[in-house]
This record gives C-alpha cells, sequence and structure tokens, in this order.
C-alpha cells in the first residue's frame, strides 16, 4: 500500500523533495502556510523553474493525485502515517531560530497517532531534534515508543534537489532510538537508490549537516586567499587547480574562488554551530569573516580597472543557474559598487527587470540595456547563459570593454577587451596580434 506522508514547508528544499517523494510512489500532502503558493503550486504552476526535472513531475504527480499542497496542517497530519519537516531555520539577532521547526512540531502534536514517524530534514544546531521531543508528547504519546523521530538532513543542491534525494546521495538516516532511525531507515531505503548510512545520535547527523556547510566555507575562504597568492605571483591559480586535480583521488580538494559565499546554508551553518559551542574556535569563524567580506574585494578590483561610470552586473543569483538570491554575494558587490561611486545594473535571466530593482536597489534591464554605456562588467553569477554572450557585439555597446569574471566562465573575448579573472596570473589585454 502507498505511504501517506506529509511534507511540511513548501520552500526550495521541500517542494521538491516533496515532488520527489510522491515519484517514488508516496501520496504526499505538501503543508505550507503561505496560501498563495499552496494556490499556485495547485494549479500547476512550478515555482522553481530553475529546478531540473521538477516541471515533468509536478504534471505528473498532480494529475495521478499522488501530490496536492494545502493549508490545512492538521489534516494532512490526520491523513499520513509519516511526515517531514523541511522548514527553515534561521539566525537571529545571534541566536539559531527554530521557531518555524517547533511551530510545526506542535502543529503535527495535535494530529499525532499510534505508530507515526517524524521526520527533521531542516539543518538543526545540535540538540535541535531532541529539543523537538517534549512538543510533540503535547500529544500524550511517547517518543520512541508509541511515535518515532528522526533526523535526516537534506544535502542536496539547489537546482538538482530531484535527483539529488532520489540517485545521487544516499541518505543520513539518525533516530532518537534504535526502532526510530530503523522506520526511517525503511523509509528512505525505498526513496533514494543510493540506500542510506546510519549515524550513531541525532546530534552526530545534525553536526554531519553543518560540518559539510562549514568545510565548504573555510575551503571557499582558502581558495579566496590562494588565488590571489596565486595572482601576486603571476601564476594562473585556474590552471593550477585543474593540474592539481588529475588523479589525487581526492587526497586534496581545492575549491573555486569566486565573489563571496551566499544561499541561507552555508553562510549560517558555522553560525550554528557556533551558538552551542562554548570552547575557543578561530578558523571557522574567521572564514565566516573573509568570505563576508570577499564582494569588497570584488569592488576592489573593479575599481582598479575601471573609472566610475556605469557598472553592468551579471547575475543577482547566490550561485549559477538557480533563482536563489538570499545572502547572496551579488546584493554587497552592487551596494559597494554603488558606495564607489558606480552607477550598478543588473541583469539577470532568472529574474525580472522589477524584481531586481525591489531586490538589489539597483537598476535592472536586459543584457543590452544593462551593458550598453558601461564602463566595466562584472561576472557574479556563474548562469550558463552568460557562456554564450556574443562578446563581439555586446562590447560594441560598452563605453569601456572590461570585463571582472569572478567565476571563471568568460573566454573567446574579441580584441579590444580586458578580461580581469580573479585567481588569474595578470590581466589579459585581448589581441590577435
Ligand atoms: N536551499 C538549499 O539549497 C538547502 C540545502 C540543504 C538544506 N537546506 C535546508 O532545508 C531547510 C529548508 O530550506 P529552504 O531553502 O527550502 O527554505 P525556503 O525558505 O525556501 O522555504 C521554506 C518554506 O517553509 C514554509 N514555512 C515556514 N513556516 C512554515 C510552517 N510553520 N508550516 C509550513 N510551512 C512553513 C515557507 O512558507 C516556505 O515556503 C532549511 O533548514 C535549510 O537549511 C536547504
Amino acid at each position: 500500500m502507498a505511504m501517506q506522508v506529509s511534507v511540511f514547508g513548501l520552500g526550495n528544499l521541500g517542494f521538491p523533495t516533496a515532488l520527489a517523494l510522491s515519484a517514488r510512489g508516496c501520496i504526499v500532502s505538501g503543508v505550507d502556510i503561505d496560501a498563495e503558493r499552496v494556490e499556485r503550486i495547485n494549479a500547476g504552476e512550478n515555482l522553481l523553474p530553475h529546478e531540473k526535472g521538477l516541471q515533468e513531475l509536478l504534471q505528473k504527480s498532480v494529475s495521478e493525485k499522488s501530490f496536492s499542497a494545502t493549508i490545512d496542517a492538521e489534516s494532512a497530519v490526520r491523513n499520513a502515517a509519516i511526515h517531514v519537516i523541511v522548514t527553515p531555520v534561521l539566525f537571529t539577532d545571534n541566536n539559531a531560530d527554530v521557531s518555524t521547526v517547533e511551530a510545526v512540531a506542535r502543529t503535527i502534536s495535535k494530529g499525532l497517532k499510534q505508530g507515526d514517524l517524524v521526520i527533521i530534514e531542516s539543518s538543526m544546531p545540535p540538540g535541535g531534534t531532541r529539543r523537538l521531543v517534549p512538543l510533540l508528547e503535547e500529544s500524550g504519546l511517547k517518543a520512541g515508543k508509541d511515535f518515532f523521530l528522526a533526523f535526516c538532513p537534506e544535502r542536496a543542491y539547489s537546482g538538482s534537489v530531484v535527483s539529488d534525494v532520489l540517485t545521487r546521495f544516499p541518505k543520513i538516516v539518525s533516530g532518537l532510538n534504535k526502532e526510530s532511525a530503523e522506520r526511517a531507515k525503511a523509509f528512505y531505503g525505498r526513496v533514494c537508490a543510493k540506500g542510506v548510512v546510519l549515524a550513531d545520535s541525532l546530534e552526530e547527523a545534525e553536526c554531519l549537516k553543518l560540518f559539510e556547510g562549514v568545510y565548504r566555507d573555510v575551503n571557499v575562504a582558502l581558495a579566496n586567499e590562494l588565488s590571489r597568492a596565486a595572482s601576486e605571483l603571476g601564476v594562473d591559480y585556474w590552471h593550477l587547480r585543474e593540474i592539481e586535480r588529475k588523479g589525487t583521488e581526492g587526497y586534496v580538494d581545492l575549491h573555486k574562488p569566486g565573489p563571496g559565499v551566499g544561499g541561507h546554508c552555508i553562510p549560517i551553518y558555522p553560525k550554528l554551530l557556533l551558538t552551542v559551542l562554548k570552547g575557543d574556535y578561530k578558523l571557522f569563524p574567521l572564514a565566516r569573516e573573509l568570505n563576508d567580506a570577499q564582494p569588497q574585494q570584488v569592488v576592489e578590483l573593479v575599481k582598479r580597472h575601471a573609472s566610475s561610470g556605469k557598472a553592468c552586473v551579471l547575475g543577482l543569483a547566490f550561485r549559477g543557474n538557480v533563482r536563489e538570491h538570499r545572502n547572496s554575494p551579488a546584493l554587497a558587490v552592487i551596494a559597494g559598487l554603488e558606495h564607489a561611486g558606480f552607477e550598478a545594473w543588473c541583469y539577470d535571466p532568472y529574474y525580472g527587470a522589477d524584481e531586481i530593482e525591489r531586490i538589489a536597489g539597483c537598476r535592472g534591464g536586459t543584457l543590452d540595456e544593462c551593458a550598453r554605456g558601461a564602463k566595466v562588467i562584472v561576472v557574479v553569477a556563474g548562469h550558463d547563459e552568460y557562456k554564450r554572450i556574443d562578446w563581439a557585439e555586446l562590447g560594441a555597446k560598452m563605453a569601456n570593454r572590461v570585463v571582472v569574471d569572478c567565476r571563471n566562465i568568460v573566454g573567446g573575448l574579441p580584441d579590444g577587451f580586458l578580461l580581469v579573472r580573479l585567481g588569474a596570473a595578470a590581466p589579459l589585454r585581448c589581441s590577435s596580434t
């Protein structure tokens, strides 16, 4: 018989996760507090057009009635035996803010039944899942005996969530007790082609998720510094990285430098960790500081090669091929350019000009409009579309043909361009002679 599942939080991760579960034969009721979002989803609108495979899955799931969205949380809980929470955990006023997860736990407690399984997929501060027990026990049921509690972190990336969940990664599973973990293992064993990996405790799995983010943050900070060192020494960091990766089988994983770290995961995971630590930790708080300062490094680079005037920023999103701008370094780059006296314009194929104006407070427009009369183009997000730019045509519209490439995606510039690449041995004056 099909498993009845409720999924709480139909955002960037929860929506594709809910559909991925429906693709594995679950009957999924997706719950969100945003009524408009729910209505649009039920009308068949794909709210995440950048998510690969989501459109087809949405159409199939809605027509087969294996997925529907609702704001009626209590009915969703009553009708399901497995409840998955994917609402955001934030960092507010220097504290982990798990209020959305707690609110959902309270809601679930109102309809919790004997034998139900509650799974937290939101990235929690260590100890956070265990602290939900009293809220869920408001149901009158005993955790680990009458109902079961597991923490199984989302390890998917925006843009490829469906395939990440279904086929790319094994699921990390942890439980309040052995039976909780076994039940979660049985559930994800049916969903994830790569199977499941059991963690010893809820806290171990919570730490694993945060440590992965901290590792990325520290390594991006390191890559940014090493790429600056490479430039100072007249060495191309990107080429060095390419040859280093040949045959080292993961011994070293030199990360890519960039304009900073965005999204609402990696920038907040070190902070979530620090909320529960009492010891003296220097490296990952410093990496956070360095990554926060990286957009200003980009602004300084632009200032070295362009005089004030119009600056065209390519990319509002925090990384390539996604529509997600939370903590995007583009916001700080744009603000920094304006502060330095540039008139910033931004083009991002995933956002309308009006959205860019509202979100970033600078002018938005088409690529042509943004580039016309620009003294410099700054490539901040690595969208594939930017790799197909006809630079000869665009260059004819610019006032000065200077490109600052923070993602190493600009190639084939015609004569007359100055290419300033983060991590390059030196700026490149393009000339065929
Ligand atoms: N975005 C990523 O790439 C990513 C990757 C890995 C893990 N995660 C983790 O997944 C979790 C969710 O992240 P996201 O990016 O999907 O967040 P999001 O902000 O995109 O979406 C959250 C959704 O939850 C809904 N919501 C809020 N409170 C609710 C409630 N009480 N009941 C029902 N719905 C509610 C919101 O309306 C929204 O639609 C976070 O803990 C995050 O750390 C995210």
